[in-house]
């Protein structure tokens, strides 16, 4: 695929522009795709096509709805399309995020299916193919498609450019049949994502629920010995790519100490240099086990009544997809639940928790990480989990412990965090005492060998494991067809 000039397709943008005043800001956004995808699109370069959501969008755009991105460096063009509200209601807060995530993911939230979503979702995934063929330079793009959002993208694709090659991955757990059976149209999502030439998900585990899935509702040929489906002459590859982050991180040269980042934490909140201080991440999403976590925290300060005074769980919490009422509800209870623990240890000027529920830069998340003891990561159901990845990267010092729920697909390769399940109070209380008081060399054991692993299989695997397997079934297909 050498000189291929890559095409990647998702609901996020990279880069969003935001009108501050008269001032025009530039936002990375909270999103693991994102984190994840863009370095590659770096290295890359190529076009990605996403939505344009910021309040200046627009007027950053040429008359193609071009803009040249990363702003200070531009090394590929992002081609920004746009919504109406009611568009963006039914496509993306409709079907994407109150049908299909709660669908792929057991937090126990119940999916709402309506056909209004569905006109809107199967509308947006036909312009966006359309923008594809637009942005195509031959008849045999590279394509990858991201993401739950464009689950019928790759057949639409495969209908105007039969020759593409369209990776498609999937950045969400994938349930088993019986969950997937009961959306009213799960019939023309699995035709939509055999489309694609491969498709890949972050574990076996959900290629299997998959395969199950196509093999309960579809009629196909599924060979199990080389993972691949085929259906009406179109033949797809399903893999598992466990998904990751930039090695080495893009702070590396520039970041303060890890001291330097521990003392400026602890001076912000008026603590002492020697306080404990646990960290989470996340964005305000029912799947990530906010609650589970505060509760966890409430029973150590309950089983060691000492450390009062001692430490502070910060809660970092970017605030998402708020047009929704069961994420407004979920902001109220990530509030309360911290309001009333720390109504019930506080003493003097000390909370046991600090709740930030506003975006951070990544830039900023990452001094966090360099200055917590311990992370917590506690998701109810995750694809894979990328805040476990970098706060392991962010720990050059080979200090801080990871404590981390079995429910992610990054406990499937971290296997030196201490894995919890979130749903068991005590055992995660238990879990984070135990990281509080690690001695240093356990710490920097565990941390080393969790390092490595990131190291090796960065971003770059990911995407240089993907395309490789591209190449090598483009090129099958080329000596067939002579
Ligand atoms: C998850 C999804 C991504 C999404 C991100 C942020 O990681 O897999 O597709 O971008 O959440 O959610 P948002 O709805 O803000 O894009």
């Amino acid at each position: 695929l050498a000189g291929e000039r890559i095409i990647v397709v998702s609901n996020r943008e990279p880069y969003i522009h935001i009108k501050n005043s008269e001032r025009i800001e530039v936002h990375r956004p909270a999103s693991g795709l994102v984190t994840a995808v863009e370095p590659v699109m770096r290295a890359c370069s190529g076009t990605w096509i996403a939505h344009g959501s910021g309040s200046a969008d627009r007027e950053t755009v040429d008359r193609h709805d071009r803009v040249q991105v990363p702003p200070e460096q531009p090394e590929y063009t992002l081609r920004r399309f746009w919504l109406t509200r009611e568009e963006e209601n039914g496509y993306y807060f409709g079907f994407a995020n109150e049908g299909l995530w709660p669908l792929c993911h057991i937090a126990h939230v119940r999916p709402i299916f309506r056909s209004s979503d569905w006109k809107q979702y199967t509308a947006i995934n036909q312009r966006v193919a359309d923008a594809v063929t637009e942005e195509a330079a031959s008849d045999d793009p590279v394509v990858l498609v991201q993401d739950y959002h464009f689950a019928l993208l790759p057949k639409m694709i495969r209908k105007t450019l039969p020759k593409a090659t369209i990776i498609t991955f999937w950045h969400i757990p994938w349930p088993n049949p019986e969950s997937f059976g009961i959306c009213p149209w799960h019939e023309e999502l699995l035709k939509g994502l055999l489309g694609s030439t491969i498709l890949g998900f972050h574990t076996p585990f959900h290629c299997k629920n998959f395969l199950e899935t196509v093999d309960r509702c579809l009629e196909t040929r599924i060979d199990h010995e080389s993972s691949t489906i085929s259906r009406d002459g179109n033949l797809t590859m399903v893999e598992s790519y466990p998904i990751s982050i930039q090695w080495p991180s893009p702070w590396q040269e520039t970041q303060p100490t890890v001291l330097e980042c521990r003392n400026a934490v602890r001076s912000s909140l008026g603590l002492a240099a020697d306080h404990l201080i646990g960290l989470g991440v996340d964005r305000q999403d029912y799947t990530k086990g906010i609650l589970e976590r505060f509760r966890a925290v409430e029973s150590m300060l309950k089983r060691h009544p000492e450390m009062a005074g001692r430490f502070t769980f910060i809660q970092i919490a970017a605030p998402t997809r708020s047009v929704l009422e069961d994420y407004r509800a979920f902001e109220d209870q990530v509030r309360d639940l911290a309001a009333r623990i720390n109504g019930r240890f506080s003493t003097g000027s000390w909370q046991p928790i600090c709740l930030k529920a506003e975006y951070h830069d990544p830039e900023e998340v990452n001094r966090y990480y360099r200055a917590a003891d311990v992370c917590m990561v506690t998701s109810l159901h995750d694809g894979m989990n990328l805040v476990a990845k970098e706060f392991v990267a962010a720990r050059d010092d080979e200090q801080g412990v990871l404590v981390l729920s079995r429910f992610t697909g990054a406990a499937h390769e971290l296997h030196e965090a201490l894995i919890v399940n979130p749903y068991h109070i005590e055992q995660t209380a238990d879990a984070l005492y135990q990281a509080l008081y690690m001695p240093d060399f356990e710490q920097r054991e565990r941390m080393s060998s969790m390092r490595t692993l990131v190291r090796d299989f960065n971003i770059y695997r990911w995407a240089g494991r993907m395309l490789l397997d591209a190449a090598r079934i483009r090129q099958r297909e080329k000596l067939a067809m002579r």
